[in-house]
């Protein structure tokens, strides 16, 4: 099970958790009540929809997630950039969180 690192980067929080092989990123840390969001996008957020880029975080090493998607290209992401809502997890990660103002 890949091991999930998340960096909330308003907080300065950090949590660990494991999560299942491709798990979605945004689903799994919804399960384990870690927050990906800053300020009001708690609240207000497409709920994983994909519209909002409110989930957005930088992920490290990119190799353990999927490519970017059509979604997120439209977002114009960093390469190390990805959507909570679309990141698939197949390997061990580290992720800064609630970069999205
Ligand atoms: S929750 Fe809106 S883009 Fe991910």
């Amino acid at each position: 099970m890949p091991k999930i690192t998340i960096n909330n980067t308003d907080t300065g929080e950090t949590t660990v958790f494991k999560a299942g092989y491709g798990a979605n990123l945004r689903q799994a840390a919804v399960f384990n009540d870690v927050e990906l969001y800053k300020g009001m996008h708690k609240y207000l957020n497409c709920r994983g929809m994909g519209a909002c880029g409110s989930c957005l975080i930088e992920v490290e090493p990119m190799e353990n997630v999927d490519p970017q998607t059509f979604i997120e290209r439209l977002h114009k992401l960093a390469p190390n950039q990805k959507l909570g809502c679309r990141a698939k997890v197949y390997g061990d990660i580290s992720v800064k969180a609630a970069l999205k103002d």
